[in-house]
């Protein structure tokens, strides 16, 4: 799935573009809708499209064709197959993508996200959810609330949605009975109010007859409030950045020649005019804006929602990322949080594993510190975890290695919603909603030290280093090690050895090895391995270190060609053959769980400085090449 920038789906945002412009004029409302194929989500859909005449000739004449093919309403038109676009999905009956669909009334523009509501697509909801203003939850009259609706609505509360109309569906099939859909709507209010959901619209519902969709049904005559689409034309959800300052994160410094330096971007929250104060951030610094400019000339305001260049009265050193605001309140700055996160990749979220944090147009390295608790989507009860899997969701503190502004997500989604980018796939990991800043660490410096590690180590008559020996249990490595280490002291070197077994009976002898320890395992080692380069030594480090993100997470503790990344390069075969410890033996009977190669993952290095190939040459030899290359 492609959830990106502000969570939003950058395929989608260019048909939207496309589709604003030709409706300029008239407000927009973006929606999504919650329910399943069974609560009659499609036909729902489908008939919003359908009567209020978007639909083009063409598509309709293939819509009256399919139906007979596939429908299920007796040759009638199936509405639902307009909209389950896939035929993969109408074969098996359910939709499985975020579908943006578009269609307007004389007035107002609206925007469907439209996405599959089983809970392995929680991830595709979340991404429909965090751009729309309104939610339509539906629920079928006969069956009442169930877990899904429960679980949607979580999602839609967590995506800050404050506005949801209940549609309480297949009303025919109950008689139209105003006792049934009094219980689902009170029902529903108390979910409603335990979620943080302020407003709730309840709507008797027909899709399939029409009752009550466009027009007023004579059928639920007890009924006097809107229809689904008067309240969808109506409704004004409130803008949580209404109450704040200007705010404009740079996306882009336009600098055509000497005399023109713009910053371009979209207003996300407040307004602005020529002469008002702003302040940049994160620098702080102040001016004042000097023009507005967009594209047939300047501007006397502009307000959230409008694509603007600012230019300003002094030469600040603004770029993309950084956040333009209203000097009155402006936003705070922060580098750890506690936010919530839904998890959207294939890999587990593992605390201490470096990813990249996007935000705005501001992209930042970040790690979780800590799971606070996972939440059950389908019961909202906190669990305890260690990690999290595809479509959980787990509240957890968060530290980026600079200070960013934000805003919480409650407040201003531009500045307070995020996504978390696997940095060796590249994929999207996770979104996210930042709840508010910690300030724990807020009041740690550094402290300055004249003597500083190229005194340390010159003193030394060496350039400090870490060489990383990594290679299955028993490849190698600690013996590797050793030899260099001793070639090094006697030569007069300052060198010394952090070895896996050792350290675990110390340092991390809190750890095991799940691989969530692991990587907690690594970072700690790699952290002490920088503290000794800083002392001027010569660190030999031997672990396992299976994964290719800490061992990138290590490299970049360190120095351009500070770090040297051996592979000590024994394979599973020969390693359980020498079975130094008898380790191997015990992790095929089982003994030993999660056993390195057996049934826990080596990732091997791809892009390693040093190869030792431990069956072709002996481990003098490999030594010696260590030692060469330390001395280049
Ligand atoms: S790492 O994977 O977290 O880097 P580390 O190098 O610290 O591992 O520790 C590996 C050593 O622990 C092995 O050489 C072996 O002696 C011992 N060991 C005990 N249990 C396991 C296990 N399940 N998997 C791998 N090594 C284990």
């Amino acid at each position: 799935m492609d959830a990106s920038t502000g969570i939003a789906n950058l395929e989608a945002e260019a048909a939207v573009a496309a589709y604003l412009e030709q409706h300029e004029t008239k407000g927009l409302l973006r929606f999504i809708t919650c329910g399943s194929v069974d609560d009659g989500k499609s036909t729902l859909i489908g008939r919003l499209l359908h009567d209020t005449k978007r639909l083009f000739d063409d598509q309709l004449a293939a819509l009256e064709s399919d139906s007979r093919r596939h429908g299920t309403q007796n040759g009638e038109i199936d509405y639902a197959l307009l909209v389950d676009g896939l035929s993969a999905e109408r074969e098996q009956g359910i939709t499985i993508d975020v579908a943006y669909r578009f269609f307007s009334t004389d007035k107002r523009k609206f925007i469907v996200a439209d996405c599959p509501g089983h809970e392995q697509y929680t991830r595709n909801m979340a991404t429909g959810a965090s751009t729309a203003d309104v939610a339509v939850v539906l629920v079928d009259a006969r069956k009442g609330l169930l877990t899904q609706t429960r679980r949607h609505s979580y999602i839609v509360s967590l995506l800050g949605i404050r506005h949801v109309l209940l549609a309480v569906n297949k009303m025919d099939l109950v008689g139209y009975d105003q006792a049934v859909f009094d219980t689902i709507v009170a029902g529903y209010r108390e979910l409603a109010a335990q979620l943080g959901i302020d407003h709730v619209q309840a709507v008797p519902l027909s899709a399939l007859k029409g009752d009550n969709l466009i027009e007023r049904s004579a059928a639920t005559s007890w009924y006097d409030g809107p229809s689904v689409l008067e309240y969808l034309e109506t409704v004004e959800p409130s803008r949580d950045e209404a109450g704040l300052g200007f705010r404009l994160p740079v996306q882009w410094v336009n600098r055509p020649n000497q005399d023109f330096r713009g910053f371009a971007g979209t207003i996300v929250a407040g307004s602005v005019k020529p002469g008002d104060a702003v302040v940049a951030l994160p620098s702080g610094r102040r001016s004042q804006v000097a023009r507005i400019v967009v594209a047939n000339g300047d501007l006397e305001r502009a307000a959230a929602g409008q694509a603007v260049t600012l230019t300003l009265t002094d030469e600040l050193d603004i770029s993309r990322g950084d956040v333009i605001a209203g000097a009155g309140q402006p936003p705070e700055l922060s580098d750890q949080f506690a936010a919530h996160l839904l998890w959207m990749g294939e890999q587990p979220l593992l605390p201490g594993r470096p990813y990249w944090l996007k935000i705005g147009t501001r992209t930042v390295g970040a790690t979780v510190t800590e799971i606070k608790h996972k939440v059950d989507v389908n019961t909202q009860d906190k669990l305890a975890a260690k990690h999290l899997e595809l479509n959980e969701v787990a509240l957890c503190n968060l530290h980026l290695d600079q200070p960013i502004p934000f805003e919480a997500y409650r407040d201003n989604r531009a500045l307070g919603g995020f996504i978390l980018i696997d940095r060796l796939s590249n994929a999207t990991a996770a979104a996210g909603t930042l709840e508010f800043a910690l300030r724990r660490a807020g009041n740690i410096h550094w402290q300055h030290v004249d003597v500083d590690k190229a005194a340390r180590s010159t003193s030394k008559g060496q350039v400090a280093r870490c060489v990383w020996f990594t290679g299955l249990s028993g490849s190698g490595k600690s013996t590797i090690a050793n030899l260099v280490d001793k070639r090094l002291h006697a030569m007069g070197r300052h060198a010394f050895v952090l070895d896996g077994d050792n350290v675990r009976h110390g340092l991390n002898k809190d750890l095991g090895f799940t691989d969530e320890d692991r990587v907690e395992n690594i970072r700690r080692v790699a952290e002490v391995a920088r503290l000794m380069t800083e002392a001027g030594l010569i660190v030999l480090v031997s672990f396992i270190s299976p994964f290719r993100a800490e061992r990138r997470m290590a490299r970049e503790l360190f120095g351009d060609g500070e770090f040297i990344e051996a592979f000590v390069d024994t394979p599973l075969d020969v390693a359980e053959q020498r079975d130094i410890k008898g380790l191997y033996a015990k992790a095929r009977a089982g003994k030993i769980p999660n056993f390195t190669g057996i049934d826990s993952p080596y990732e091997p290095p791809e892009t390693a400085e040093l190869v030792l190939d431990t069956v072709a040459e002996s481990a003098e030899a490999l030594a010696e090449r260590v030692i060469r290359r330390l001395l280049d």
